[in-house]
């Protein structure tokens, strides 16, 4: 069967942008804004996205694009090797790993929507009422995998349609939506009296928080909101038709990925110091913080729908991009059909899911140092297999493949600058930066 490719080049910003947008963008990226220094961190993070995030997003789009292949095929046309291979399946695992709690956490806030609509999120007086509301619900092993099963069908029901008409078309139409949502909640949140001290708290800029682990944070922050390192970007990579360029796809979805996660922090900060609550910044945020807040303001009711509404299609566009990976490894080296290679790829990813949906509650106890099984099995991929599929990537492309033949498939009009700043950090400082985060993890420092 021929290879599906995207309708357009727009279709797949969207698609790639939808990938990225999650809640590492609209949930972890302001609170980790607001705790490492304001503007001083988001300057950090740019040279970041700049530095690794855009190269790297190239090198997977770029060995997709060269194979037209699902990571596994694509690691092995590069890499020429048995071996490449066998990390291109890798990367896959890491995709299905994260999908599966992925899953869990955006059937959180799929759940958080239902009471959003039923009114039941803005009936808090204090912290600790919308804390032990949360963990009653957190505790709940059919809330949890009941949202965590619905949201997995969810996202089985748009890649089941396959990559133009489910994919691509989904995206087309939940990443406009996401962003005329997100305009509401910045508009209410800059005229709101929280305004100038949210304003204050995202943007003054601390110098004296950039420490060693702030650079850490932004480099991983970089990382996973690019959804790289677990085979998303290679794969959206092998829809693109022939003729595409490469880079006039991919630097919109840095921009536009960036600008909506500042824009969420507007909106959260300015929303949150309008009622005066001390911001706990942690986690918390979305599910125990802002119910306290749609409590508070006016139109309440309305904006904590609003809001979960974001939150899910913002994961819902993440998760499809993470199952994606492991369906098209199927339909390409299993001949698969896409229908059979779906349910079977969402099936298992929910089963994976469970121990995760468990783990706020059943099994929040059963640790092995201190960590329960979604501290674990989040800490592994995230932290360890992402940045090493990244790694991966920019040594394949940039030792095996080749970064001359690279470098000429990605045309650019100030050829020569454009291609010394991506060999360079292709081959020596987007590694070198890997590493560090790797290093970090073990302790070293
Ligand atoms: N980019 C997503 C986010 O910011 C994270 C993600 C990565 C989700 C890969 C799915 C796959 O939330």
């Amino acid at each position: 069967m021929k290879r599906e490719t995207w309708k357009s080049r727009i279709g797949f910003i969207f698609a790639a942008l939808g990938s990225a947008v999650g809640l590492g963008s609209i949930w972890r990226f302001p609170y980790i804004v607001g705790e490492n220094g304001g503007a001083a961190f988001i300057f950090l993070y740019l040279i970041c996205l700049f530095l690794i995030g855009f190269p790297v997003l190239l090198c997977e789009i770029l060995l997709g694009k060269i194979s037209h292949k699902n990571p596994f095929g694509a690691f092995l046309i590069a890499g020429k090797k048995a071996i490449w291979g066998k990390i291109g399946k890798l990367t896959i695992v890491t995709g299905f790993i994260i999908s599966s709690f992925y899953s869990v956490i955006a059937g959180f806030s799929l759940g958080y929507l239902f009471q959003a609509i039923s009114g039941n999120l803005i009936s808090f007086s204090n912290a600790s009422s919308s804390l032990s509301f949360f963990q009653s619900l957190a505790q709940n092993p059919y809330w949890t995998i009941g949202f965590h099963f619905l949201f997995i069908s969810l996202s089985v029901g748009v890649l089941i349609t396959g990559v133009r008409r489910g994919i691509e078309f989904g995206s087309k139409i939940m990443m406009p939506m996401l962003s005329f949502l997100l305009l509401i909640l910045v508009i209410k949140g800059l005229m709101s009296s929280g305004a100038s001290k949210g304003l204050t708290f995202l943007f003054s800029p601390d110098f004296s928080k950039i420490t060693s682990k702030a650079v850490l944070m932004a480099l991983g922050q970089a990382f996973f909101t690019l959804s790289l390192g677990q085979g998303t970007m290679i794969t959206y990579g092998s829809y693109l038709p022939e003729k595409e360029n490469v880079q006039k796809s991919c630097l919109p979805v840095v921009i536009c990925n960036t600008l909506i996660a500042i824009c969420m922090g507007i909106a959260v900060f300015t929303i949150v110091f309008s009622v005066g609550i001390e911001v706990d910044s942690g986690p918390a945020l979305i599910f125990e913080t802002l119910p306290i807040v749609f409590s508070t303001i006016p139109w309440g009711y309305g904006l904590s729908i609003l809001f979960f509404i974001l939150v899910t299609l913002a994961a819902l566009t993440s998760e499809i991009s993470a199952l994606e990976p492991v369906i098209s490894y199927l339909i390409d080296e299993k001949k698969f059909t896409r229908k059979k290679a779906t349910v079977i790829s969402g099936f298992s990813a929910f089963v994976l899911g469970v121990p995760t949906a468990l783990s706020f509650g059943l099994l929040k106890n059963e640790t092995i140092f201190g960590q329960n099984f979604y501290d674990i099995i989040s800490f592994v991929s995230v932290n360890i297999l992402v940045p090493l599929g990244g790694l991966f990537a920019v040594l394949v492309i940039g030792y095996r493949y080749g970064i001359q033949k690279a470098t000429q498939k990605l045309p650019t009009l100030t050829d020569s600058i454009f291609s010394r700043y991506f060999s360079i950090s292709v081959r020596y400082i987007a590694p070198l930066l890997i590493l560090l985060i790797l290093l970090d993890l073990l302790g070293v420092y």
